[in-house]
């Protein structure tokens, strides 16, 4: 098993923003029926596939692949916390045979090169930045392989100067979906599809539950966790003025 560097238990603010996220179904935006879409517009694996979730946080996508395939999973996070969400959530649904639980860094896996059939990532890649988790994500794939990597993306040229300078900030690599199918090309991977997530995706499955775990936390006396508090307020009160220009978008990609 790979350590991860650094223990993100270790860093006050990734402990808090993980605080903050335990228990919630999602670790961020994403939707099951959205998920079922684009598995049913895949092209077909090959019997017995190599299956990886990537930054699989409590595992709502591990579970899902692996009923799906009806094979083993490889899941991935570098929370523990995380990850023993995740297993609980298999075994209430009897899948805690199929999914394998690693907790490591996944900008740093040591696995075999040219494996995986299909490699999933929801909401995680950001950590790499999308072209950084495309470089190290690749080689793992066999060639023919396909990935589904949802990311943060513009939808729109004309980007409102609020979301912009936000997102400068907390997130400088972010770019457009036109920029983003050009930096898979140039990587070496077909483009099969960007399929955007529907803003009410966000609220449903993670803003909504989000804003009611503030609530019960009340008042936090650990000025990091006020600190993230605030700024999760503030990328939630961005979404609700600025959702026409930014979301999230799952590229459907496949190695060459
Ligand atoms: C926004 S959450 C998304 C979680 C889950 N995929 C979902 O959609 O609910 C990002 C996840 O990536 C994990 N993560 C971030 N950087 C990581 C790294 N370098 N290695 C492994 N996991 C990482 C976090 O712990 C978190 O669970």
């Amino acid at each position: 098993m790979t350590e991860p560097h650094p223990a993100p238990q270790q860093d006050p603010v990734i402990a808090a923003l993980i605080d903050l996220h335990c228990g919630l179904d999602r670790q961020g935006p994403g939707d099951t029926g959205f998920s079922q879409q684009i598995l049913a517009q895949l092209p077909p694996l090959p019997p017995n596939p190599q299956i990886a979730d990537l930054g699989c946080g409590s595992g709502v996508s591990a579970v899902l692949l692996a009923d799906w395939f009806k094979t083993t999973v490889r899941a991935v996070d570098f929370s523990r916390d995380f990850l023993a969400e995740a297993a609980q959530r298999a075994e209430r649904l009897g899948l805690q045979d199929r999914i394998h639980w690693i907790e490591a860094d996944f900008g740093a896996l040591d696995w075999p090169l040219g494996e995986l059939d299909l490699l999933w990532s929801e909401g995680a890649a950001y950590n790499l930045t999308f072209a950084g988790a495309l470089a190290a994500w690749k080689p793992l794939l066999k060639p023919g392989g396909l990935a589904v990597i949802s990311e943060l993306s513009w939808c729109t040229e004309d980007i409102p100067i609020p979301a912009q300078a936000y997102w400068q900030q907390a997130y400088p690599a972010m770019a457009s979906e036109a920029d983003n199918i050009q930096t898979a090309i140039s990587q070496g991977l077909e483009v099969l599809g960007v399929e955007r997530l529907p803003a009410e995706a966000w609220w449903t499955n993670y803003y909504h539950p989000l804003q009611a775990k503030i609530q019960s936390l009340g008042h936090s006396p650990d000025p990091v966790m006020q600190s993230v508090i605030q700024e999760t307020q503030a990328e939630i009160a961005l979404f609700e003025q600025y959702s026409d220009a930014y979301g999230y978008s799952a590229y459907l990609l496949r190695r060459l």
